[in-house]
């Protein structure tokens, strides 16, 4: 059984002190569930509120997780932040070729592939990124764009360590236009990466969780989750308030 993820990334927002009136918020809404959280929760805040929102969430069921990373574990790499810096702070994931750090920021497959083998030697969990422009939907080959990227990224990670890998499908037309894919397009292309990735690594595909993430929002989050296929989301815009961000763990859980 793959246990849903519900993930925030908040992008480049939110001071400490932000981050930390979010957290108080979040923390209490997430007690109240109690039992019924039968999820994992990620927030994914910038680097410089990652010290405040370990120290928040460390003791609870909340894991915190960074937006980028880099491939060596130190050294000469001015402005860089490694793998198991990011260990050492108490995070559990790091975010890898998010599609506004392949296009903003030039990251290529082979960068992603290198991350993502960092992200598993120091002990943390990668969500590797993959998802295809409006451009390349419509000329029909979001199937092999994911494809490439899904082989690429994941060259150096071996069948027994796939488990620990979660995969975000996101389609770059619909990452902050307020435009979500249709669960039965979310559902195609995310059945057809755990097809490539059982090709590529055998049976342990059916525990790599794979989400979906694109301008998902409390009220359209259970169109997603009611399709078994689809084990959890990538948030950005709706992840920046606790109050919605909530609303979305309890609408996921509840369609579940
Ligand atoms: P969005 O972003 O929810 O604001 O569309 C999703 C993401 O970039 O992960």
């Amino acid at each position: 059984m793959r246990v849903p993820l519900l993930a925030a990334n908040w992008k480049m927002n939110k001071t400490v002190g932000e981050t930390l009136e979010y957290a108080g918020v979040f923390a209490g809404l997430m007690e109240d569930m109690g039992d019924s959280l039968r999820a994992e929760v990620l927030v994914c805040p910038p680097f410089t509120s990652l010290p405040a929102l370990c120290s928040v969430f460390s003791h609870g069921d909340i894991r915190v997780g960074a937006q980028n990373v880099f491939w060596a574990p130190k050294g000469a790499f001015t402005g860089e932040i490694s793998a198991p810096m990011l260990k050492d702070l108490g995070c559990s994931y790091a975010i890898v070729g998010h599609s506004e750090r392949r296009h903003i920021l030039g990251e290529t497959d082979d960068m992603v592939r290198q991350k993502v083998r960092a992200v598993l030697d120091a002990g943390l969990r990668p969500v590797m990124c993959v998802g295809e422009t409006l451009e390349e939907r419509e000329a029909g080959s979001a199937f092999a764009v994911c494809d490439v990227m899904v082989q690429e990224g994941l060259k150096d990670v071996k069948a027994e360590e796939m488990a620990g890998v979660v995969i975000a499908y996101e389609p770059v037309w619909a990452i902050g236009t307020g435009k979500e894919a249709k669960p039965d397009d979310a559902e195609e292309v995310i059945a057809h990466i755990r097809a490539t990735v059982k090709r590529l690594f055998g049976e342990v595909s059916d525990e790599v969780r794979i989400l979906y993430g694109g301008s998902v929002k409390s009220s359209n989050i259970r169109g997603f989750m009611t399709r078994g296929t689809i084990d959890g989301a990538l948030v950005g815009g709706a992840g920046l308030d606790p109050v919605e961000f909530a609303r979305i763990v309890q609408e996921a859980i509840k369609a579940r």
